[in-house]
């Protein structure tokens, strides 16, 4: 006994000083002058440094593939240790019924406030949770969507749809979509109200999210679409060039295409293609769709914090990977992938829509140029920026890494929540 403790003592003492000692190393962060709280910032950087540098280590070694059950296990637990403190998350809360089970075979999640079980009409969200529809779950959400359903007083449904790359789209916009469709067809079941449905996600699930409400229009009340990808045509945005120089080692990683990929059903060797614009060809680059993702026109100058970055956008048009292009051509005019090029009749019937973007997000500039969008066509939509925020942020309005700019995305969405459903 007394061995089997000094033994499990001195393993947990080398464990941390090793994560101290690479925390250390990768505590070297450059942070922009104007974030306050610096320290969080860094540590947050220094340990998806961590986890990224064990996993890759894992993999070379052979004990553990990208984007397996494992892989995706111990990503979960991570981002669980990170924004709760504890691998398994938050424990039993009295003011929410939770219930694991399946809507049309697709896996769920719903929080139901205690105060309003047994009532008929209530407001619903249905979340889809970000990862690059690669990574992360419904648990490793668990957190964010109990506060949001607390707060708000709204039925959440969160849904762990299917990941890729063993399943590239359309199966998990099809996953979502089928939940979604459920919900308005049954909402006597749910106890919910069909006229009071909000979808919503970040991330890989704001892209869903808007490519649902491309289908569902008014069908839906309200949609949020936070920190989104809506386009997959041009890469070299401005909020790309200007982010790329933060937290490139961790959430800003120019390797994050790879989740691109993975959705795409494509060998993650093109995933550099598409980060420099060579995945069009040099036609497609003159045509409409690229009109449709024209900084010049969609992207206000207000956001772009180097002025002349956006003074001196230029594109050229002349190159690119013909082969690729080949491959990849019926998923670049896809709305379904890349809702920022939807006809302007199809985004004319889109619901109130609520978008969130960071400043130094790497794709920053969907969302702001989807909002430009939206008011050009009279489609009802209200744009919350932060230019403090990062990717991620939205998991850290608790926890040991709690910080104001994740406490102030949350309250806001519970806000527009509470305000228009
Ligand atoms: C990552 O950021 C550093 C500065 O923080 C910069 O020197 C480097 O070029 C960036 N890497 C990429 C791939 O842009
Ligand atoms: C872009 O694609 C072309 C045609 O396949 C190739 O020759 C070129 O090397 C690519 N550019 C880069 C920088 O990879």
């Amino acid at each position: 006994m007394k061995l089997r403790f000094s033994v499990s003592v001195i393993v947990c003492s080398v464990l941390v000083l090793w994560v101290a000692l690479f925390l250390c190393v990768f505590l070297d962060t450059p942070v922009p002058d104007e974030f306050p709280e610096n320290f969080k910032f860094k540590l947050m950087d220094g340990l998806m440094r961590l986890h990224g540098f064990m996993m890759s280590g894992m993999t070379s070694l052979g004990l553990i593939e990208y984007f397996s059950p494992a892989d995706r296990k111990i990503a979960d637990w991570f981002i669980l240790t990170m924004t709760t403190g504890f691998p398994w998350g938050s424990g039993v809360d009295s003011r929410l019924q939770i219930t694991d089970t399946k809507l049309r075979d697709v896996r769920v999640k719903i929080y139901q406030p205690a105060n309003s079980l047994g009532k008929k009409k209530r407001p619903v969200l249905v979340y889809f949770h970000g990862g690059g529809w690669s990574l992360l779950s419904a648990d490793c959400y668990d957190p964010i969507m109990r506060k949001i359903s607390r707060e708000s007083d709204v039925v959440v449904i969160s849904v762990d749809y299917r990941l890729s790359p063993q399943h590239p789209f359309p199966v998990p916009l099809n996953d979502c979509f089928d939940v979604v469709e459920y919900v308005l067809d049954n909402s006597d079941t749910l106890g919910v109200d069909s006229s009071r449905v909000a979808i919503g996600g970040d991330s890989a699930g704001g892209n869903m999210a808007a490519a649902i409400s491309l289908r569902l229009q008014k069908r839906i009340a309200l949609q949020l679409v936070l920190v989104p990808v809506l386009q997959i045509i041009n890469w070299q945005t401005t909020g790309y060039m200007e982010n790329v120089l933060y937290l490139n080692k961790s959430i800003n990683s120019p390797n994050s295409l790879v989740f691109l990929t993975n959705y795409l059903n494509l060998s993650p060797a093109y995933a550099h293609q598409f980060l420099i614009n060579n995945h069009t060809s040099p036609e497609f680059k003159k045509s409409k769709y690229f009109d449709s993702v024209d900084q010049k026109k969609w992207m206000p100058k207000k956001y772009v914090r180097t002025k002349d970055l956006w003074e001196n956008i230029e594109y050229k048009k002349d190159f690119g990977n013909q082969e690729l292009f080949k491959k990849v051509e019926g998923y670049l005019k896809e709305p379904l992938i890349s809702p920022l090029i939807a006809d302007d009749e199809t985004l004319s019937g889109l619901p109130f829509t609520y978008i969130m973007t960071c400043g130094y997000d790497f794709i920053r500039d969907d969302g702001i140029m989807f909002h430009e969008k939206l008011k050009y066509l009279n489609v009802k939509t209200e744009l919350a920026h932060y230019p403090e925020g990062f990717h991620n942020a939205l998991m850290f309005p608790h926890g040991p890494l709690k910080m104001d700019i994740g406490v102030k995305i949350i309250a806001d969405i519970v806000r527009i929540l509470k305000n228009k459903l």
